[in-house]
């Protein structure tokens, strides 16, 4: 398969030559140095700086409380990061959701003082619309994100499954109509049924992401934290690809049991003085 360059850094017209050409489209979150270039030296195609950071990072049980400082912070480092990945940096809660100026305003500040190439947004209202339609024609790309979005929390009840239902699965094929019509350059879809996502997949020119969306989709995203296996909560559309929560674990009880038991630190870890040097403090005790 002609895939692409390691290289080269990806833009949003590669994504939809991917989609063309069915070559599936991988896309990570990274947060941070390290998870930035772990994920972009793998050659993956897309990072996204993902509100999820909320309950990666910091803590939370939920996506709501990160604002719009935390993902600036965030996408600075994974933009710099990063060589060869399209970075993506979330809009988070309430920082598109007031107005169209200050959607566009914020949107502005994670592309020209974060780094990213694009931003993603939650949703499909009259106001997503039209705040996507602005951004993609002053220059920024938008990814739409439909299905479960954890933002609208508070009035979904939980994180269910969406789009399973006659009504809300329809719904949810307009919705992706809107948001491409609108102007997205590509969609996530999450948490809803793979047959829905695979006719949705079929029936837009713009590329679908899909995480617990089954095979159908153009590309697939994943938690870092889930893939790593670091943390206590695996949801059911994550694939544990290694189990870091377990080593990290075993590395700090040997640290804890080392130190107490006065092995460490060892001669690898320690340096010495000079036997002349060594003489002139132990003259200095006298
Ligand atoms: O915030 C995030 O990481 C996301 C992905 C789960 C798509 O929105």
């Amino acid at each position: 398969m002609d895939t692409i360059n390691v290289d080269h850094r990806i833009t949003v017209k590669d994504l939809t030559r991917m989609k063309a050409r069915r070559e599936p489209i991988v896309m990570c979150t990274a947060y941070d140095f390290h998870s930035a270039r772990l994920v972009d030296e793998a050659g993956i195609d897309s990072i996204l700086i993902g509100d999820s950071m909320g309950m990666t990072m910091m803590g939370y049980d939920s996506t709501v409380p990160v604002t719009l400082d935390d993902i600036l912070f965030s996408t600075k480092i994974v933009s710099r990061t990063s060589h060869h990945a399209f970075v993506i940096a979330d809009m988070p809660f309430m920082s598109f959701q007031v107005s169209y100026e200050e959607g566009m305003r914020n949107a502005s500040r994670l592309v020209k003082e974060g780094g990213a190439q694009a931003v993603k947004l939650e949703g499909a209202t009259d106001l997503t619309l039209k705040l996507t339609g602005g951004l993609s024609r002053a220059g920024i790309p938008v990814i739409a994100h439909l299905g479960l979005t954890p933002q609208s929390i508070n009035t979904l009840g939980g994180y269910f499954s969406q789009g399973r239902a006659k009504e809300p699965a329809l719904l949810l094929v307009q919705e992706a109509h809107k948001v491409e019509e609108a102007g997205a350059s590509a969609v996530v879809l999450e948490c809803i049924p793979t047959e829905l996502a695979a006719h949705i997949t079929a029936s837009l020119s713009i590329p679908t992401i899909g995480i617990g969306a089954g095979i159908g989709c153009d590309g697939q995203v994943q938690v870092f934290h889930d893939l790593m296996g670091l943390g206590t909560f695996q949801p059911k559309h994550a694939k544990r690809y290694a189990h870091v929560e377990e080593i990290a674990a075993d590395a700090l009880g040997r640290f804890l049991s080392e130190t107490k038991a006065g092995e460490f630190p060892g001669e690898e870890q320690s340096t010495h003085l000079a036997s002349d040097v060594a003489q002139s403090i132990e003259e200095l005790r006298k």
